[in-house]
């Protein structure tokens, strides 16, 4: 397993995504964690919108029930959305949002607490105050931002003085305008248009890690590229190069993304306990770079 330095604390290059952990029985999400546990998938991703507060429930009783130790979890969660409503960074907002991601994992802090969607009226003041609150009373011990762009972080920055540890992104070989946006530099084409801020370049800079959402996806949760016949090319080539290396395509995807020189990570969707073993292989698989170009065209990009 390969690790990545977030923050303070190396952590697994592969989270798992709870968000679709909700579609689970009791017995199944039992099985589904300790596999991942066992296979040093030890981080897991929430929000606390995920199936309504759903997924942290039952994740809460899972780990209750298998006796999962604390300390040897790390747990992260994002606050900030109230879905189809509005967007919400004040204080009181963050501070009851957190309380209630507690309660559901039934624990009595988070590893790290992203914040989810940025709020056009978040207050970096009010963003500060919750935080210092959270981290004085250890409920929260680091702090990240998710689909953010450097400046909504640099304006974060003004006020919150603990370190952004990370900013978690869409991003897959099908998915991947923040990087071709920086091949087609002062060129007229549609690729060429940053829609990010340079967010990749911004979190080398700053040593914040990138969490790729959605490693599999297409579009925004229009379908899973994989073995979909619309993405042919790109699967004939992740077949092909996961031959090579004895490992599932998922696992070349996941390559893929952690073969970039920035801090990546794959935050896993799937539920399946076979499908996240075998994207697990990924994190131990170097890709050349002739095989990365080869996947980032194959999904259909071009290179000037
Ligand atoms: N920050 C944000 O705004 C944001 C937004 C969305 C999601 N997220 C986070 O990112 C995580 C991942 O998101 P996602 O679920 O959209 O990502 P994903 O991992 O790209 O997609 C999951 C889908 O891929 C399928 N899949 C995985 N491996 C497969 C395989 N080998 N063959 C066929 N299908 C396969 C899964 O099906 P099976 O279950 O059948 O394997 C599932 O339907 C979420 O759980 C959540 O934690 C964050």
């Amino acid at each position: 397993m390969k690790y990545v330095q977030v923050g303070s604390q190396p952590l697994p290059a592969i989270a798992v995504g709870c968000m679709g952990l909700n579609k689970l029985s009791a017995k199944e999400c039992d099985a589904f964690l300790s596999a991942a546990a066992d296979a040093g998938l030890y981080y897991f991703d929430h929000a606390d919108i995920y199936g309504g507060g759903e997924c942290e429930q039952v994740f809460g009783e899972a780990a209750t029930r298998l006796l999962l130790p604390r300390e040897k979890l790390v747990l992260q969660s994002k606050c900030g959305i109230v879905p189809g409503v509005m967007f919400d960074f004040s204080k009181q907002h963050i501070l009851k949002a957190v309380e209630g991601s507690l309660r559901r994992l039934r624990t009595d802090y988070l590893d790290i607490l992203l914040l989810h969607r940025p709020d056009a009226l978040a207050e970096p003041e009010e963003v500060a105050a919750a935080f210092d609150e959270l981290e004085q009373s250890g409920k929260v011990r680091a702090f990240g931002v998710s689909n953010m762009h450097p400046y909504q972080i640099e304006v974060l920055k003004q006020c919150v003085k603990q370190p952004l540890v990370a900013d978690q992104l869409q991003f897959s070989p099908a998915h991947a305008g923040m990087l071709s946006c920086g091949f087609e530099v002062n060129m007229l084409t549609d690729a060429g248009i940053c829609r990010d801020g340079y967010i990749f370049d911004y979190c080398r800079l700053h040593g914040m890690a990138l969490q790729a959402w959605s490693p599999f996806r297409y579009g925004f949760f229009e379908g899973v590229f994989l073995g979909d016949k619309k993405f042919q090319k790109l699967n004939d080539v992740l077949e092909n190069i996961g031959q090579t290396y004895g490992v599932d395509p998922s696992a070349v995807v996941a390559a893929w993304i952690l073969r970039h020189p920035a801090k990546t990570q794959v935050v896993t969707g799937t539920v399946n306990i076979r499908h996240l073993l075998a994207i697990a292989a990924g994190a131990d698989v170097t890709l050349t770079r002739e095989e990365w170009y080869k996947i980032y065209l194959a999904a259909g990009h071009t290179l000037p």
